[in-house]
């Protein structure tokens, strides 16, 4: 038997965007749906339109700019939710809207309230309601896997019959394991009359960590859709992240016989490395396939045997992924035509002042350290793309920051208002990044307190840049500031006046992050 398409639907724009802390903004989830499309993802769940108008827009330009991959929308069983989902993906090549209603006994009684009977009428006409909009709707029973079995099978067979053409089976509290889900697939393919006329598609959380193990049991079972995301970033333990899944299936082929994928294995590194970066959410260490030991071997051992022949200790070529140490690319001398090629080869697209400006900072950087990596590179080429300078209502003119063992450390900053007036202050702190945000909060006047403070190195060697990240909270907000350079103590001020600015930006224009509905 020839093997079939197994469809990969990324939802790392609108699940994995959904946990707290990760906020993407338009700018940002545009650069991460470019990414997926260069990974040749088959759908892009691009947002929850109804959510926000900064959710609305995203999907929008979404839809407007990708081409190649299927652009979904979810909505509620509303109408006026499918009306804006409908309305965002008006200039998608390829539309889909995905529709989810609860289904389990607990979320009938304790959060939609209503019956069988009336869940089933809601699917139905929202599937019929969709329909009118689109050749492509998507229906999720919600918290399936704790729905009763047959229940989800009538469920099932009348939304197909209204007009579902994907039926995603969610295990939203992350709660089945992997013989009961495949069990459960399986239960509906022999339960459902029309099944054939949809695709089974998964969506699993990881709360138990069997996120991918589901997914994959899913497959064997039937399931031809996985729902995943980059990093297996989501809701609370994230959800399946989608390069276990793709790398499962195309490195054990042999098991997984009935599939295959047409993911472009060798961009899922970059992507990895945007969506972290994006988000603040660090990959640990020994994640698989994309965690920075993935592919290293410590113990002599196995160090020797992988030296005498690959394939002792290493399942999966690290090319395969893009995922070979981190390239020597460029130095001071390399030209604009070069730097115009990796940037390419990287798979960004700038616009021509974009790229004269990254080549004015590429030899700036190139002064301050003389090799320059593709990982240098991607820091560069973020930082551009994601400041909003015009946006900005203070940058940063100077720092000096004195630090002495057994003594108070002190800051004094300079931040430069749009207006072009310069604003000074001194502070102390605990210490040298204390006493500086300190200093910037005198100025600013607002109140912010510092959750996280992270600080990781791009590349390797000595003057490796450091990019830190911050997570600020002003009043009930969140934000994540980021700041890049060689000196982390400067970078330090620089990430945290970016946060300050975003939180500027939003008491002037309204929200620019974040969502306003409770998500699904
Ligand atoms: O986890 C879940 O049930 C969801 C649905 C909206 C598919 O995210
Ligand atoms: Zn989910």
């Amino acid at each position: 038997m020839q093997p079939e398409k197994l469809i990969i639907f990324d939802t790392t724009l609108r699940d994995g965007e959904q946990c707290p802390g990760a906020s993407l903004n338009i700018k940002e989830k545009l650069e991460i749906a470019r990414q997926l499309a260069l990974l040749k993802v088959d759908v892009i769940e691009a947002g929850f339109p109804v959510a926000s108008p900064g959710d609305f827009e995203s999907v929008k330009q979404i839809a407007e700019e990708i081409r190649g991959s299927k652009i979904a929308g979810l909505s509620r069983a509303l109408e006026k939710d499918i009306e804006a989902t409908a309305r965002a993906l008006e200039k998608a090549e390829s539309p889909r809207i995905h529709i989810f209603l609860s289904t389990s006994k607990l979320h009938r009684e304790h959060m939609v309230e209503k019956a069988k009977e009336e869940i089933v009428e809601m699917g139905v006409k929202a599937i019929q309601f969709a329909r009118k909009y689109c050749d492509d709707v998507e229906f999720s029973p919600m918290d399936a896997t704790r729905t009763e079995k047959d229940f989800l099978a009538e469920v099932t067979r009348e939304v197909i019959s209204a007009g579902a053409t994907t039926v995603n089976i969610p295990d939203t509290v992350g709660y089945t394991v992997p013989e009961e889900f495949a069990e459960l697939i399986r239960y509906l393919k022999e339960n459902v009359p029309n099944i054939n006329q949809a695709v089974i598609s998964v969506h699993c959380h990881n709360d138990l960590g069997l996120a991918v193990s589901n997914s994959l049991s899913a497959v064997q079972a039937g399931a031809r859709q996985v729902e995943c995301t980059i990093n297996g970033i989501g809701e609370r333990a994230g959800n399946a992240a989608m390069e276990e899944v793709v790398m499962a299936v195309k490195t054990r082929k042999d098991f997984f016989s009935g599939v295959y994928t047409g993911i472009e294995t060798k961009h899922i590194q970059a992507c990895s490395k945007l969506v972290s970066s994006l988000t603040g959410f660090f990959v640990q260490r020994n994640k698989a396939i994309v965690g920075k030991n993935a592919f290293a071997h410590e113990s002599g051992i196995h160090q020797h045997g992988f030296l005498k022949r690959k394939d002792t200790f290493e399942i999966m070529d690290p090319k395969d992924i893009g995922g070979e140490e981190s390239e020597l690319v460029m130095g001071k001398h390399s030209g604009r035509s070069a730097l115009l090629h990796k940037v390419k080869e990287l798979g960004y697209n700038l616009e021509q002042d974009e790229l004269d400006k990254l080549f004015k900072e590429f030899k700036v950087l190139a002064d301050e350290k003389k090799e320059i990596f593709e990982d240098d590179l991607h820091t560069l080429i973020q930082k551009q793309k994601f400041s909003d300078e015009q946006l900005n209502t203070y940058k940063l003119g100077s720092l000096q920051c004195g630090f002495e063992t057994g003594k108070v450390p002190q800051a004094t900053v300079v931040l430069v208002s749009r207006d072009g007036n310069e604003h000074s202050s001194s502070a102390n702190g605990d210490g040298p990044v204390d006493a500086i945000y300190n200093a910037i909060d005198k100025i600013t006047g607002l109140r912010c307190k510092l959750l996280e403070y992270q600080v990781m190195s791009k590349t390797t060697g000595q003057d490796a840049q450091g990019e830190v990240t911050v997570r600020v909270q002003h009043e009930k907000r969140e934000v994540l500031g980021k700041g890049v350079g060689v000196n982390t103590i400067e970078a330090s001020g620089i990430a945290y006046l970016n946060a300050i600015n975003k939180f500027l930006i939003k008491s002037k224009s309204g929200p620019v992050e974040g969502n306003e509905l409770p998500g699904p």
